[in-house]
């Protein structure tokens, strides 16, 4: 007997020791081969719980066979009363959970598509997320994919973006993968598809980084880069190699917008001359370089030390509007970075942010902020952007155009390699004289 029990503790030991092997040594055959399917069986047996408890699920009315006790009386109960029951087919309220169809596995948790009762929308899901996530003891639990009458629920186990390796370039034009998005999918940033972007969030939360990324994304491209740096250059200055012109004072800031603004209208008549509507319609041989402006700390633009600087300002501002309301169609493309782009920062401040259709909202010191950047989204965007802990830098909410929403992280590109790439491809900077076809206003930035 005591030697049974002895081989069931021992091969019970032996096979504890074997799990923790293969979970410690293959953790992605472990997770389909155990995790997932006892996570499913968990998740079905669980779910009528889970659901009411989240008050997900409705009451029915339903025909159900019951059991009625009746009491008896009698020589046979020996005067004392006794129930006996008799079956009988009644209608009673039940509680129904939602249906949950085919669980789905992923690299790091799950789908399910769940079917809505009436009267439900997806925002009572996503109510419901965070005490789904608590249940299932998952890390998050987001609402994807709404379709009549459907959602998709998608747990995730750990965050997947505590780490994150890409490579920003991509080899298309206009391109770059500057990291990562919760689902594991690749970040891209298009700028044909979405030609500005904005770059928001508190001091230390990754914007230069991300600026490091598109730029080494950038620079094997045949595009002129051209950077606004009032932080007294320091950011951009080590990239000036690969940049066409580089502005670090705030008349400097006026000159190169002013040629911006030119070449902007110069690609126009020649667009017009041509019967094209943008640039990419023009013959090949015509067809402009584009160009890709890069700003940090915009709030710096439209700072005014005192009333002498105010014509600079309005200046500043207007032609930047211009560049952005025109750039689209010209091949001139703005990412434009800074703690906060409100209207208090002057004139013309918000008409220039509804400009830039792609956003990115990084860890933020108030909720104001994350709804100035992110525009009226999804709440749970905004609620995902306040969230984001200041351990996590690079961690941002990316929406773009089409209204959708991703947390990402981008891969971590420290000065140093994004210098490197600015160095090893400063052969491709085109001069910018000859860019705009005349002297530039400005000196070429790595003059
Ligand atoms: N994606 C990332 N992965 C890992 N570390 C990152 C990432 N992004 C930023 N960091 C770290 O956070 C620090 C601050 O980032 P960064 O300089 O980009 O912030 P910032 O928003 O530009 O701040 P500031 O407003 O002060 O300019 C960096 O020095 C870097 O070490
Ligand atoms: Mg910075």
């Amino acid at each position: 007997m005591n030697d049974h029990v002895l081989m069931l503790a021992v091969s019970a030991a032996v096979m504890v020791a074997g799990l923790w092997a293969w979970r410690r040594w293959h953790p992605a055959s472990f997770w389909y081969g155990v995790g997932y399917p006892s996570r499913t069986v968990l998740v079905y047996l669980t779910w009528a719980h889970v659901a009411s408890g989240c008050g997900l699920s409705r009451r029915r009315r339903r025909w159900r066979l019951t059991l009625d006790a009746v009491p008896v009386a009698g020589p046979a109960a020996r005067s004392v009363t006794v129930a006996t029951y008799r079956r009988r087919m009644r209608r009673v309220d039940v509680e129904r959970a939602p249906r949950l169809g085919w669980l789905r596995p992923t690299r790091l948790g799950w789908r399910v598509r769940v079917r809505l009762h009436d009267g439900q929308v997806p925002a009572d899901y996503e109510r419901a997320a965070e005490g789904i996530a608590h249940a299932w003891r998952v890390h998050s639990v987001r609402v994807v994919d709404v379709r009549p009458g459907k959602v998709t629920l998608w747990a995730t186990m750990r965050d997947p973006l505590t780490e994150v390796t890409t490579v920003p370039e991509t080899g298309e034009l206009l391109t770059v993968r500057p990291g990562k998005l919760e689902n594991g999918a690749d970040w891209v940033i298009d700028l044909r598809t979405v030609p500005h972007w904005l770059n928001a969030g508190a001091t230390q939360s990754g914007k230069s980084n991300l600026a490091n990324a598109i730029l080494k994304g950038l620079a094997p491209q045949p595009v002129a880069l051209v950077g606004f740096d009032l932080k007294g250059g320091v950011e951009f200055t080590p990239y000036a190699p690969r940049l066409s012109a580089l502005a670090t004072t705030r008349a400097e800031c006026v000159g190169l917008l002013g040629d911006l603004v030119a070449e902007v209208e110069t690609r126009m008549a020649t667009c017009r001359a041509h019967g094209a509507r943008n640039v990419w319609n023009l013959p090949d041989h015509l067809r402009p370089v584009p160009i890709v402006v890069l700003v940090d700390e915009v709030a710096e633009l439209f700072l005014m030390a005192d009333k002498s600087e105010k014509d600079q300002v309005a200046k500043t501002g207007t032609a930047l509007l211009r560049v952005a309301q025109l750039g689209r169609a010209f091949a001139v493309h703005l990412i434009v970075c800074g703690q906060r782009i409100g209207s208090d920062l002057g004139p013309g401040v918000t008409a220039l942010r509804s400009q830039l259709s792609g956003r990115v909202c990084h860890r933020v010191n108030d909720p104001e902020t994350a709804t100035m950047t992110l525009g009226d989204l999804d709440p749970a965007a905004l609620d995902a952007a306040r969230a984001i802990p200041a351990e996590t830098p690079g961690v941002c909410v990316v929406a773009g155009q089409d209204g959708t929403w991703h947390r990402a992280r981008s891969v971590y590109v420290p000065e140093h390699e994004a210098e490197q790439a600015a160095r090893t491809f400063a052969h491709l900077a085109p001069d910018w004289a000859d860019l705009i076809g005349g002297p530039p206003t400005i000196r070429p930035a790595a003059a």
